[in-house]
């Protein structure tokens, strides 16, 4: 992904982002959760990586911290550590997790390690009788809660200045220092299995850091229209369109700001679906009102991928094209306009693609190349506008929403950048390109017809060069197989196969033998994910 000079440094704060909470992440599975949990209650909320500086974190301003889970033991030789002195900054900080651990450790108490990892659910019981008040955390809530856990480490003995106000059958399970408003839970609020867990994270946010609802979808899309506007100035912004949500909802945001100032490029690869790029197009530029130049480079692309059966290639190869017909394209921009350069190019960055970059290992194995069409070289001569890298693709579709985009365009299943040249097994060719097309037109026809679209994460048909022996009518045929594959899934980390009604099955593979030339087969993909991943390749 492109680095560089991002809108988060560069722009001033909105204000509906001041006041807001910082979480500081120590690699955890959930801390993306705890963010956006924040966020729920109308709260602007980032994620800096663990080892932020003081001066990284005071730059967005917060009421409070959250320093989050993680995998690590804090006597691991590299265990993840924050610079202590975010303690002694004055603002409220609740640690969870491995977050405890750490606050016990860096201030003087004692965590061991403990016999066995506890996974799961916990029964907590909340003492909340103490000499100098309730606890503030846990105002309101009964003395007892379901809670659910997963850590290694436990706390022995407390830092000076804390007491214990919750405990669990082997462990203890929530301390605070009310004087210095640093609190801490080893189990994991932000997650629903927790009872009461939002409104312990509503307790930190609201008595403790005592932060004001402001942030919202309508607060956002101005506040982030009037700081590109600030930001781009005079100057003009190139974006590269994919016609998915992401890109979509960053051009809108953008046009909204600098209007006729930003060119959008739709690249036709050749590799997209059924009338995709002529019916994207139609709708960025008649009905979002954007300026889009269409550049259909179907050719090129198939041209590049001419003898290669390797999927990785495949994707190597497509990305190098893209970026060459984008950079081709803004040359051509850049000599054209007479007034003004274009300096910036807007991106439709997600958080989950950022944390890529600033996880603390680094970035996780490549499985496989993600080309995302927005992820441009670092080295083009632009500075970099991306307005929605610190969302999630759900509230993505909420701001979209707020702009005005139509359902066709918030509700469109993910398609994976390299187009369905990543849904043909081996080589790419414009007959079964062609195939290809179709078979997918109806599987999302009938998935659609079954009112089954809004309902699953992805429905696809994917190309087998396998032939195999049929019979239709006198004759016998030997044509390809194509596999039908509809998963849900929340964030595309995981996915299970949908459990599909055996008429809607039905109805898919007549129509596709039926109505495809050169299909004799259809078979259905049970696979699920991990071990299978979405896509096939
Ligand atoms: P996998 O196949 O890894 O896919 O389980 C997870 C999700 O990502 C999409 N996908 C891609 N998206 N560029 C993208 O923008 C890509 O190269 C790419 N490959 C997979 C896939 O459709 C699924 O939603």
């Amino acid at each position: 992904m492109a680095t560089g000079a991002t809108m988060q440094e560069q722009r001033e704060k909105p204000n509906s982002e001041r006041g807001g909470v910082v979480v500081l992440d120590f690699g955890g599975q959930y801390t993306q959760l705890i963010a956006r949990r924040i966020r729920e209650q109308q709260v602007f909320s980032a994620i800096l990586p663990c080892s932020s500086s003081l001066d990284e974190i005071r730059k967005l301003e917060p009421v409070g911290l959250v320093l989050s889970g993680g995998p690590s033991s804090v006597y691991d030789a590299n265990a993840p550590k924050c610079d202590p002195q975010i303690l002694a900054m004055g603002l409220p900080v609740l640690g969870i997790c491995y977050g405890m651990q750490w606050i016990t450790h860096a201030l003087g108490g004692k965590v061991e390690k403990a016999e066995r990892r506890e996974y799961g659910s916990a029964q907590l019981t909340i003492e909340n009788e103490h000499g100098n008040g309730e606890s503030l955390l846990f105002a309101g809530a009964p003395s007892s809660l379901r809670v659910w856990n997963s850590h290694g480490d436990h706390v022995r003995a407390l830092p000076p200045g804390f007491r214990t106000v919750g405990t669990t059958e082997n462990a203890v399970a929530a301390v605070e220092d009310p004087q210095r408003r640093i609190y801490a839970v080893e189990f994991h609020p932000e997650v629903k299995h927790t009872q009461q867990g939002t409104e312990i994270l509503r307790n930190f946010l609201f008595r403790v850091c005592k932060a004001e609802r402001k942030w919202s979808g309508e607060a956002f899309i101005e506040e982030t229209a009037a700081a590109i506007r600030k930001k781009v100035g005079t100057n003009r912004a190139i974006c590269a369109l994919s016609g998915g949500v992401d890109s979509t909802v960053a051009a809108v945001l953008v046009h909204r700001a600098i209007g006729d100032r930003l060119t959008n490029v739709f690249v036709n690869t050749g590799l997209l679906r059924k009338n995709e790029f002529e019916q994207t197009l139609e709708m960025l530029r008649d009905r979002l009102g954007l300026r889009v130049i269409g550049v259909d480079a179907s050719e090129r692309f198939l041209e590049q991928l001419k003898g290669v059966t390797d999927p990785e290639e495949k994707r190597r190869r497509i990305g190098r094209e893209f970026i060459a017909v984008f950079a081709e394209e803004a040359r051509k921009l850049q000599r054209g306009e007479a007034h003004g350069e274009i300096g910036y190019l807007v991106q439709g960055t997600l958080y989950p693609d950022v944390i890529e970059s600033v996880s603390l290992k680094g970035p996780s194995a490549t499985i496989k190349t993600h080309h995302n069409v927005g992820g441009l070289p670092e080295k083009m001569p632009f500075a970099l506008v991306e307005p929605l890298r610190d969302l999630f693709k759900d509230e993505v579709r909420r701001i979209g929403k707020d702009l005005g985009l139509p359902h066709e365009i918030l509700s469109k299943h993910p398609f994976p950048g390299p187009g369905l040249a990543v849904r043909l097994l081996g080589e790419v060719t414009l007959d079964h390109l062609n195939t290809l097309r179709e078979a997918d037109a109806v599987v999302v026809e009938e998935i659609r017809r079954a009112g089954l679209y809004d309902k699953v994460w992805q429905a696809f048909a994917v190309l087998l060069p396998v032939r195999s022996v049929g019979v239709m009518g006198d004759g016998r045929t030997y044509g390809l197989t194509v596999a039908v594959r509809v998963v849900e899934s929340e964030d595309a980390m995981t996915a299970d196969w949908v459990r599909l009604p055996g008429d809607v099955l039905e109805r898919i593979s007549t129509r596709i033998v039926n109505e495809v030339s050169g299909v004799t087969r259809v078979v259905y993909d049970v696979s699920s994910k991990p071990p299978g991943t979405i896509e096939w390749e």
